[in-house]
């Protein structure tokens, strides 16, 4: 059996303005209220994390962040310090979505830096890998994610990565209503695991929250976390309204 505290996650990406994300956040805190045994995480745009921290304080709602800059503070116009997330009321931040990876210059060095930025914090750092289409069809899926969970984690020791939590979420599932499949999903969770364990040590290994993330839906979810390397789920679509994703936090 899994002791490991599954958690539900919701990244909002760039939808929701203030006023939307913050009744999104009220309906999802009274629909999740009497759920026990599952952490929750919500992950609104930067402008709207302070609002919705009020709302969800003291709930079962924890807040999270979908980047952070590697710098205290300084001349970097646009950016955002681990701090900053904290006071607006972050717990959690999103490292290294592949949409930032694909879309806004992300490398495996700048998720490296971004990861110690967060665990200095105190912040959870999600961070995420995936192998797209293009490598899965060549059979680069292990080595494009060993490449990155080991580019990522370099030069950290087992006693810095207590919280860390890995969202597996493969390119070609996200956004595009093709999950893969939990035998698939958890081919890949069972050997980031292992990797965990030769870099680390199996301490770790044991402790590590992986998530799966891509079209994940309250009609898929059960069967995903079946799988005894599934630890949770990292949502986009589906964390949009409080309805579906409340249903997949109630997965059981
Ligand atoms: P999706 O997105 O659930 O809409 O596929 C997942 C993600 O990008 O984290």
């Amino acid at each position: 059996m899994r002791n490991r505290t599954p958690l539900i996650a919701g990244n909002w990406k760039m939808y929701k303005i203030t006023p939307e994300a913050v009744d999104t956040a009220r309906q999802l805190v009274k629909l999740v209220a009497d759920c026990s045994n599952v952490d929750i995480m919500i992950a609104p745009v930067f402008t709207a994390l302070d609002p919705v921290s009020g709302v969800v304080r003291g709930s079962r709602v924890a807040l999270g962040a979908q980047n952070l800059h590697w710098e205290k503070e300084g001349a970097y116009t646009g950016e955002i310090s681990a701090d900053m997330l904290v006071s607006a009321g972050c717990q959690y931040v999103i490292i290294g979505h592949s949409e930032r990876r694909q879309y806004f210059g992300e490398t495996d060095e700048t998720v490296n830096q971004k990861i110690r930025a967060a665990i200095d914090a105190g912040l959870i750092p999600v961070f995420c890998v995936g192998e797209s289409e293009a490598d899965r069809e060549a059979g680069q899926t292990f080595s494009v994610l060993d490449k990155q969970v080991k580019m990522g984690l370099d030069k950290y020791f087992a006693k810095d990565l207590g919280t860390l939590v890995i969202a597996y979420e493969p390119v070609w599932a996200i956004g595009t209503g093709k999950t893969a499949t939990k035998e698939q999903a958890q081919e890949v969770h069972a050997y980031i695991r292992s990797l965990i364990d030769q870099l680390f040590d199996q301490a770790l290994a044991q402790s590590l929250r992986i998530l799966y993330g891509g079209s994940v839906k309250p009609d898929n979810i059960a069967a995903l976390m079946e799988m005894p390397d599934i630890d949770g789920a990292l949502v986009g679509g589906a964390s949009l309204d409080a309805g579906s994703f409340s249903k997949i936090v109630k997965f059981k």
